[in-house]
């Protein structure tokens, strides 16, 4: 059973957010349908949001759904819908014990009406839970995002004509609210971020682990935290300046 050290725990990620890669090539190396891989897909978010509570990482961000995933074949496309209901269906009862709050990033309208309808019900139903933080990229596309948020910037701030600071313009993207990813996850081995919070991981970890999707249980995400927890984030300052106390920076 991976343990993290003290010194690991006392420099964890406050965001992680996974790009789930690889259900279909695990599916298929065991000569099972796509849809096979998702559902055990969907038993491995289960195992890493237990992990994260584990080990005090408050905020989860999936990438469920793409913008691209829609054009996948139908059948799949709405077999992923129905395991999503099911999941939000099944985990609401422990959602609402362990107080866990869900949020959505994504264009919901292009889900189908039933799977909408559950997210948005279970959004309401957690919106007070205060302890931790799922948030499901559903039908996103960060660059999809990026453009409704410079319009919305723009409607709202018709006079302006300067360029907005960070802190002006980011409350307008679908993330408002959430810290910036500390550590992308991406599982299959794919050194890519396919559309994925282009933005806010200005300043993220990445870590690439090889396994598919449905055998990066536990065990791995703990060493993926490892991993982060093990590195030096410089945010563009050199090392030195890293180690100094902050007033001598
Ligand atoms: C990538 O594997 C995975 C997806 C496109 C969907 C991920 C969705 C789930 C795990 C289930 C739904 C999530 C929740 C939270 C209920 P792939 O199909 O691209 O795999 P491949 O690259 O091997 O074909």
């Amino acid at each position: 059973m991976n343990q993290l050290s003290t010194e690991e725990k006392s420099n964890l990620p406050r965001h992680v957010a996974l790009i789930m890669d690889g259900n279909g090539r695990w599916a298929k190396s065991r000569k099972m349908p796509r849809l096979f891989g998702h559902r055990n897909g969907v038993e491995n978010v289960r195992a890493v949001v237990n992990a994260a509570k584990e080990v005090g990482v408050p905020y989860i961000t999936l990438y469920a759904f793409s913008t691209e995933n829609q054009n996948r074949p139908k059948d799949e496309k709405s077999g992923l819908m129905k395991l999503l209901e099911e999941f939000l269906k099944k985990e609401l009862r422990s959602m609402m014990e362990d107080g866990i709050r869900l949020r959505a990033i994504g264009d919901l309208s292009g889900l189908p009406p039933f799977a909408r309808r559950i997210v948005e019900d279970t959004i309401e139903q957690t919106k007070g839970n205060k302890n931790w933080n799922l948030t499901l990229a559903l039908n996103y596309g960060s660059r999809q995002e990026v453009l409704h948020a410079i319009a919305r910037y723009g409607q709202d701030n018709p006079s302006s004509t300067g360029v907005p600071s960070w802190e002006e313009f980011s409350p307008y993207l679908q993330t408002a609210g959430l810290p910036d990813p500390d550590l992308i996850i991406r599982t299959s081995g794919e050194f890519r971020l396919s559309n994925f919070l282009l933005l806010q991981a200005a300043y993220a970890e990445i870590f690439v682990s090889p396994l598919h999707w449905p055998d990066f249980g536990r065990d791995a995400f703990l060493d993926a935290l490892g991993n982060y927890a093990r590195r030096e984030r410089r945010f563009g300052k050199t090392s030195e300046q890293i180690q100094q106390p902050a007033h001598l920076s």
